[in-house]
C-alpha cells in the first residue's frame, strides 16, 4: 500500500499469542487485556531496549471492545478494563516515542465474537483515527469470502479518508486461500502487510508448517513483498515456552530473511535475557538493515525446499537463484553438507554470510533431532 507506511517490515509487540482473549481482570489482573497490560509493555519496551532496537509499535488484538457498541454506533473499549479509552492509551504509548496499534475484523464479528466492522468501516475508521491510533490489524473472520476483498478494500478506503497515517494489516489471503488463489497484486495495493497462514502457535511444529507453507507459495507469494507491503507469517513467539533457546534464534533468523514483520508477542515483563538478546540481535546488526533497506527491493527471497523439513533441501544453488542480491549484500559462503535441518543430523552445517562487512550473518547448527541452532 502507497501510504508512505511499512517501507520496512513493521516491528512491535502484539498481544494475541501470548495473552490471547484473557478478559478476567478479577483473577489475572496482571495478564488480561487491559489497558494495564499496554501501558506496561510500552514502559518496558523503552526501559530494556527494544524502543532502541526498532521494535516500536505495541498492538492490541482480538477482545479488547464492548460487546455492544455506543449509541453512535461506534466501537468501545471495554470500560472495566480500559478506564481510560483508546484515546488516552495512544496518549500515553505515544509520550513514550511509540505507536499504538488497534484490532477488527472485516466482517460481522470478530474472531472471538466481539463486534465485527462489517457496515461501519467509515465510523470505524474515523473512530480509530480521532482516538490517534497508528495501526490498525484488520481480521477476516465472519465474513462471505466473495466479499473479503471489497471489504478489504473499502477500510483501506476508509482509512486514507480518515487523513491519519494509520498502518493497515490484512488477513485477506489466508481466508481467501481455501476458494482461490488471492490476488496479491491488489492486495499490496490495499495493505502494507498480510497474512497468508495459519495463525503461530509457541511450538517448533507450528513454526516448521509455516515455513512449510512459505517454501511451498513462495513463488506466487514474493513477487508482491517490497517496501510498503509484505508478507506476514505471523509473531515472533520468542521468549514464551514452547521453543528451545537454539529453536528461538531461528525463527528469529527465518522471520528476518522473510522480511517479515517483526511483531514479539511475549510478557516482555518477564522474559529470559538470552531470549531477549536473540529478539535483537538480527534486527539492530547493520547486515540485517541492509537487507531490509537495499534500493533495488528490501526483499531477499528466502530458500527452502518444496519439501517437508523446515530447511531440509537448502542449496548453494537455490539460495543464490532465489535471492536477489542487492549490490551490497552477497551471499558468499554456504557450507553445503547440509542435510536436514533440524531433523537427525547433528553436527550438520550451513553458513550464510552477509557482505559487505564481511561478518557472518547465519550459521545454521541443528543440534538435536527437533532443534536448529543459528548463531551470529
Ligand atoms: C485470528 C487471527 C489471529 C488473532 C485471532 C483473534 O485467528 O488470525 O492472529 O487475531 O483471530 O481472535
Amino acid at each position: 500500500l502507497d501510504n508512505g507506511l511499512a517501507l520496512k517490515p513493521t516491528m512491535g509487540w502484539l498481544h494475541w499469542e501470548r495473552f490471547m482473549c484473557n478478559t478476567d481482570c478479577d483473577k489475572d489482573p496482571n495478564n488480561c487485556i487491559s489497558e494495564r497490560l499496554y501501558m506496561q509493555m510500552a514502559d518496558v519496551m523503552v526501559k530494556e531496549g527494544w524502543k532502541e532496537a526498532g521494535y516500536e509499535y505495541v498492538c492490541i488484538d482480538d477482545c479488547w471492545p464492548s460487546h455492544q457498541r455506543d449509541a453512535q454506533g461506534r466501537l468501545q473499549a471495554d470500560p472495566k478494563r480500559f478506564p481510560g479509552g483508546i484515546k488516552k492509551l495512544a496518549d500515553y504509548v505515544h509520550s513514550k516515542g511509540l505507536k499504538l496499534g488497534i484490532y477488527a475484523d472485516v466482517g460481522k464479528n470478530t474472531c472471538a465474537g466481539y463486534p465485527g466492522s462489517l457496515g461501519y468501516y467509515e465510523t470505524d475508521a474515523q473512530t480509530f483515527a480521532d482516538w490517534d491510533v497508528d495501526l490498525l490489524k484488520f481480521d477476516g473472520c465472519y465474513m462471505d469470502w466473495k466479499l473479503l476483498g471489497e471489504g478489504y478494500m473499502n477500510m483501506s478506503k476508509a482509512l486514507n479518508k480518515t487523513g491519519r497515517s494509520i498502518l493497515y494489516s490484512c488477513e485477506w489471503p489466508l481466508y481467501e486461500w481455501p476458494y482461490k488463489q488471492p490476488d496479491y497484486k491488489a492486495i499490496r495495493e490495499t495493505c502494507n502487510h498480510w497474512r497468508n497462514f495459519a495463525d503461530v502457535y509457541d511450538s517448533w511444529s507450528s513454526i516448521k508448517s509455516i515455513l512449510d507453507w512459505t517454501a511451498t507459495h513462495q513463488d506466487i507469494i514474493v513477487p508482491s513483498a517490497g517496501p510498503g507491503g509484505w508478507n506476514d507469517p505471523d509473531m515472533l513467539v520468542i521468549g514464551n515456552f514452547g521453543l528451545s533457546h537454539d529453536q528461538q534464534e531461528s525463527q528469529m533468523a527465518l522471520w528476518a530473511i522473510m522480511a517479515a514483520p517483526l511483531l514479539v508477542s511475549n510478557d516482555m515483563r518477564d522474559i529470559c535475557p538470552r531470549s531477549r538478546c536473540c529478539c535483537r540481535t538480527h534486527t539492530s546488526s547493520p547486515s540485517a538493515r541492509i537487507r531490509w533497506a537495499s534500493k533495488d527491493n528490501a526483499l531477499l527471497r528466502w530458500t527452502v525446499s518444496k519439501r517437508s523439513a523446515a530447511l531440509e533441501g537448502f542449496s548453494s544453488e537455490r539460495l543464490l537463484a532465489g535471492r536477489s542480491v542487492s549490490p551490497q549484500c552477497n551471499v558468499t559462503q554456504i557450507l553445503p553438507q547440509y542435510k536436514e535441518l533440524g531433523v537427525q543430523t547433528p553436527h550438520t552445517q550451513l553458513v550464510v554470510s552477509v557482505n559487505p562487512s564481511g561478518t557472518t550473518l547465519l550459521t545454521v547448527t541443528p543440534t538435536s533431532s527437533d532443534s536448529a541452532g543459528l548463531y551470529k
